[in-house]
């Protein structure tokens, strides 16, 4: 049973300076809501509702939004605005937020390890917030779930991409093991499109076994001098088992600002209601 959904939110989110010069990249808001509300939003579907989250310096509005502020609220309070924190509100009392800081930024394993004392010896899934999944059946995270009661290891989601963009993304080479389900046989961080094993490039959905840290421990320093989550997977691919799932939904890189504005607009077409 997994319990525990693990966001890091440490990095710096350089790529919309000046707006992240101050606030939180996962601050961000697509329409009126934060990229990290509509990540814990997919936890809490998925049945995750202890949500761990890896901060660092400047980070203080995460803790915030996912607590209450009595001032706003006894303003609005009897007010027709009040209904606009419904979804905040229904997501802070159905869910238990802890939170770790990450002193250096030194990759995503490194980050995943920071999370390490909040996670345990348990299975866990991971969100990259700025990858906002939308769907209107089951969300990603629900179908990996499903997924891990079935194959009890660790799982990657997938998405075809063009072949020049290879290099944003860890790309995985697998054999099918049925419809949209790949055993792992080796990946790659950011390769150039001649490097790249395939076009099948890792989003920001897993589900780890906690085995994961103490491979991450000994993973070196790979692509951009980092520690890489990709090579730890690699090694446990090769130890064990790793999975990668072609999931059913819609994906935005909301770390880009077109991928940010096309969210946006998608959202304000299809899921806003003023
Ligand atoms: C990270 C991972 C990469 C993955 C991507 C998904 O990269 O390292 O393997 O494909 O997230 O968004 P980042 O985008 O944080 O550089």
């Amino acid at each position: 049973m997994i319990r525990k959904c693990l966001f890091p939110a440490a990095g710096y989110g350089t790529r919309f300076l000046p707006a992240t010069k101050s606030m939180p990249k996962e601050m961000m808001p697509i329409v009126n809501k934060p990229l990290i509300e509509y990540g814990v939003e997919e936890a809490l579907e998925a049945g995750l509702s202890q949500i761990c989250i890896v901060t660092g310096r400047g980070k203080r509005a995460l803790a915030d939004h996912f607590d209450t502020n009595y001032e706003l609220e006894h303003q609005i309070a009897g007010s027709s605005k009040e209904a606009m924190l419904n979804d905040i509100r229904h997501l802070i009392s159905s869910c238990t937020f802890s939170y770790i800081r990450q002193q250096e930024m030194k990759g995503l394993g490194h980050a995943i390890l920071t999370g390490e004392p909040l996670i345990g010896d348990e299975a866990f899934a991971v969100v990259l917030a700025d990858d906002l999944c939308i769907n209107t059946d089951d969300g990603v995270l629900s179908q990996m779930v499903k997924l891990y009661r079935q194959f009890r290891c660790s799982i990657v989601a997938i998405q075809e991409v063009p072949a020049n963009e290879t290099h944003k993304y860890g790309v995985i080479e697998g054999e099918m093991i049925k419809d949209d389900i790949f055993r792992i046989k080796s990946m790659v961080e950011k390769p150039a499109p001649e490097d790249a094993p395939s076009n099948m490039a890792i989003i920001g959905r897993y589900i780890l076994t906690p085995d994961i840290f103490d491979i991450i421990r000994n993973t070196e320093p790979g692509k951009g001098g980092e520690i890489q989550l990709t090579d730890a997977l690699l090694q446990q691919a090769k130890d064990g088992c790793v999975l990668a799932y072609k999931f059913r939904g819609k994906r935005f890189d909301c770390g880009s600002v077109d991928g940010y504005i096309e969210a946006t607009n998608y959202c304000y077409e299809n899921l806003y209601s003023p």
